[in-house]
């Protein structure tokens, strides 16, 4: 499968604009339930925060992305923590570890087969790989808004989609075709507010949906916005933010367990 268009991350927007990417994914820390001394992957680390926050609880974690833009505002934000600009979906280690953790990143990776490979690899017999990230329908009314309006423009919005939102059965089939036994899963809804009131939609679609309008002049860029805003703001503006659409995978599971030889 092709590589998607480059997201073009965007480490001071992310710190500023969406830093509820970070505060949200605390819970899955609490699932990870990170020990002293474990060795830990976040995979899809972003600018770090999370990372420092399992490194804080004793582990040794090493946060990896693949935007280098984000490693470096983690090493400068973090310089006692490890930071490498890796790939998930080819990432390799010298020596395995305890648990891989990812919070809102396994969406971006198109390919989870060779995610999950590279996790498998990663991790001893026995270990953990604990994420959460974007489940089916995940955004699916900002995306149907923003398949309408670039339909107007004769865009295909499914070829330029760089989304992956599985469902239950999908992601736990793939987990178990590789020796992982998942010991939870679950698709849930989580109506997000985003930051900045009025401008929040906006925000977030030079964040994390630029790739869709690729090509576009600014000023059409700003009109498609605003088209995608008026289709979506009875459902999802209500007068002071703008809630998006998050649906949630949520998951552990452990590499090998239950195996009888
Ligand atoms: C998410 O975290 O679910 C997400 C973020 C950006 C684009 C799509 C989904």
């Amino acid at each position: 499968m092709e590589k998607p268009v480059n997201q073009g991350w965007n480490a001071g927007l992310y710190d500023s604009k969406i830093g509820y990417v970070s505060r949200l994914g605390k819970g899955v820390v609490e699932l990870l339930n990170p020990q002293p001394n474990e060795r830990i992957i976040d995979l899809g680390c972003g600018t770090g925060d999370l990372t420092h926050v399992i490194a804080q609880l004793g582990a040794s974690c090493i946060g990896i992305d693949e935007s280098a833009d984000m490693v470096g505002k983690a090493r400068h934000k973090y310089p006692s923590i490890s930071f490498e600009v890796m790939d998930g979906h080819e990432f390799r280690l010298d020596k395995p570890v305890d648990a891989v953790f990812s919070n809102a990143a396994l969406h971006w990776m198109k390919q989870p087969e060779r995610v999950i490979e590279s996790v498998r690899l990663a991790l001893h017999e026995g270990g953990r790989f604990v994420a959460e990230f974007g489940g089916k329908r995940n955004v699916g009314r900002i995306y149907e808004a923003i398949a309408k309006v670039l339909g107007d423009y004769g865009i295909d919005a499914e070829e330029r989609n760089p989304w992956y939102f599985p469902s239950v059965s999908e992601y736990s089939g793939l987990l178990e075709a590789q020796g992982f036994e998942v010991r939870w899963m679950e698709l849930y809804d989580r109506p997000t507010e985003l930051d900045d009131g009025e401008g929040g939609l906006e925000h977030w679609l030079d964040a994390f949906a630029g790739m869709f309008f690729a090509g576009l002049a600014e000023e059409p860029k700003r009109e498609a916005y605003a088209r995608c805003s008026k289709l979506l703001e009875r459902e999802l503006y209500n007068g002071q933010h703008w809630i998006a659409d998050y649906r949630r995978l949520r998951f552990s599971a452990v590499l090998g367990a239950g195996r009888m030889i």
